[in-house]
């Protein structure tokens, strides 16, 4: 198994003052900041787009930026996250569209990619792009919101992909999102996740710095 890492999602942080949310996870040494992009399409929400991405950059941001799109169309936005500085693009899935292609464009912009996938979708959907992906992102939740409760439903998957992996000879990091806490994290370490990404359970604790040991100890 991979290192623990965590992802705090900036969802949950101020909407007003994003630069200032992205900084706080920086400011304990955490490399990775998660960015949900809602297109009200795939998922029936709206959130942040290519512009946030150059603002956090602009703004100081030097994290790794693994950008989570949740999106009908990906395809038509590689160039302009990559072009913002995104570090990583996860399409889903699930909507009609050339995923490999669009796997193959996001390396091809100097991003590393990612495949997610919803809770409701059999991990066999994602199986023919496990080679060419650098993380499967498992749905721990429906996409869309925050603060929703974690899916123990989905835990067979994390094993399922775990198992892929190894016996292929693979080497993504396997990301888990919804619902995380240190209490989830666990159940997913149990059966392989190493990527936790957690919006509301990391603005809202009260000792951060605590939050992230725990999580660096899974
Ligand atoms: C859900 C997003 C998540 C969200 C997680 O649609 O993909 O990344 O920020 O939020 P929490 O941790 O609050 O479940
Ligand atoms: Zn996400």
């Amino acid at each position: 198994m991979k290192p623990p890492l965590l992802a705090p999602s900036l969802l949950a942080g101020d909407p007003g003052a994003l630069a200032a949310s992205a900084a706080v996870p920086a400011a304990l040494g955490l490399e990775w900041l998660h960015v949900d992009i809602m297109d009200a399409h795939f998922v029936p929400n709206l959130s942040f787009g290519p512009g946030t991405v150059a603002a956090l950059r602009r703004h100081g941001s030097r994290q790794f930026l693994d950008t989570h799109l949740m999106m009908t169309e990906p395809h038509r936005y590689v160039e302009a996250f990559a072009k913002a500085g995104s570090s990583r693009l996860t399409i889903h899935v699930e909507p009609g569209y050339d995923q490999a292609g669009t796997l193959s464009a996001i390396r091809g912009h100097g991003c590393s990619a990612g495949i997610a996938l919803n809770p409701g979708t059999p991990i066999e959907a994602v199986e023919p792009f496990l080679k060419d992906v650098d993380l499967v992102l498992v749905m721990t939740v429906q996409p869309g919101f925050g603060g929703q409760a974690f899916r123990a439903d989905t835990l067979p998957k994390i094993a399922q992909v775990r198992r892929w992996r190894s016996e292929r000879g693979l080497d993504f990091r396997i990301e888990v999102d919804g619902g995380i806490d240190v209490a989830t994290a666990r159940l997913c370490r149990a059966e392989g996740a190493d990527t936790f990404v957690a919006g509301t359970s990391f603005f809202a604790s009260e000792d951060r710095a605590a939050f992230a040991a725990a999580f660096a100890a899974l």
